[in-house]
Order: structure tokens, then sequence, then C-alpha cells
């Protein structure tokens, strides 16, 4: 996977603030769906690219024990999720900045980083693009294994409640294509791991 030095910069220093919870396999996985969806839909990878890599480092100003407060099936604190937007919008101006990244693409990445989990409409192609690969970590296979111990689900019906949310979720066309194919390679490899057992 291959990104700009400037972006690679940007995502050393997000590092330490994504090192929280599992916010820095999260950020890999949604980087790896960022720039796969780059690749079909028409998007600005220098905001896609730094937007994706700094959306979550917000949670580190909040206490790891009240992240799954905020999100999940049953939230009880879902005003910590803005908290996370607004505090990691404000950061990652800081760590663009320090990097003399252009103030216009900075003010539109943080932008996108303010509403990433909130609001649900796109501003943009680019906010497009960062919410679909934000949420296609839930159908990776790490993603996915994370989810069912986290909520303490079974495999097979979260499954179809990944297959059923894909029209409501996805804002773009490749982002549905690309969970079709993942919730597939997950029930086979439901299915092998059953047989094997
Ligand atoms: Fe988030
Ligand atoms: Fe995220």
């Amino acid at each position: 996977m291959q990104i700009k030095p400037i972006h690679q910069k940007i995502f050393e220093k997000a590092k330490p603030f994504l090192r929280t919870r599992k916010n820095l396999i999260h950020t890999r996985i949604a980087l790896r769906y960022a720039l796969e969806l780059l690749q079909s839909d028409q998007g600005d990878e220098d905001i896609v690219i730094p937007a994706v890599l700094l959306h979550d480092v917000g949670w580190k100003t909040i206490p790891e024990e009240l992240h799954l407060t905020a999100f999940g099936p049953n939230p009880s604190n879902p005003k910590l999720a803005k908290v996370h937007e607004i505090e990691g919008a404000k950061m990652a101006e800081a760590i663009l900045s320090k990097h003399q990244y252009p103030p216009k693409k900075v003010k539109e990445i943080c932008q996108i980083i303010r509403g990433h989990d909130t609001r649900k409409r796109a501003i943009s192609a680019d906010d497009r693009i960062v919410k679909d690969a934000d949420k296609l970590w839930r159908y990776s296979r790490k993603g996915m294994a994370i989810d069912l111990e986290r909520f303490n689900v079974k495999p097979a019906p979260y499954l179809d409640y990944l297959e059923k949310v894909i029209n409501q979720w996805f804002l773009t066309s490749t982002a549905r294509e690309i969970a079709k194919k993942e919730i597939q390679k997950r029930r086979t490899q439901h299915f092998i791991h059953i047989i094997c057992k």
C-alpha cells in the first residue's frame, strides 16, 4: 500500500493518538479501503487520505473505558461521538498546519472530520469516500472479529445484519460492491471455521 511521503509523515504524527482501543488497526484498514475506492471513484487523495488517517485521533481525548458507550448497537452516551469529532478536527488542524499543508485543504479535511460519524449526509465526493472507507472496516476480517467480541454477537446473525444495512450505510456504489464481496468472504471463512472445528 503506497501513500505519498507527506501523508506517511502525517500518519506518523497521528499514530500516538491512534494507540487507543483498536484505532490504529482500524485506521490502517480504512486507509486500505480508501485507496481502493479512489481507484474507481473521483476524489482528491490529498483530502481523502489525510482525512482518513486523522479522522479518529480525537478518541485519545476521551477515557478509553467510555469509548464503547458512544457507539455500537445501544450507545448510552452518544454525545461522545461528537466530542471525538470536534477534538479530532482541532488535532488534525494542528498536525496538518505543522506540515505546511495547503490551508484550503486543511479546512476541507477538518470539515470532514468534524462530522464523519454524526453527519449522515456527505458534504462532498471526498467526504463520501471517507465515510464509506470508515464503515467498510466493519466488513473486513479483522474489523468483524473485533466487533463480534466487542458487541458479544454471533457471526451468522451479525453477517445478516451487515448485509441488510449495506444500502442504508454506504454512499458510493463501489463501497456497496466491496461490502457485498467482503460479506461473501466472511461467510466462507465462517463456514470453513465451522466444518473444521
Ligand atoms: Fe470516528
Ligand atoms: Fe473511524
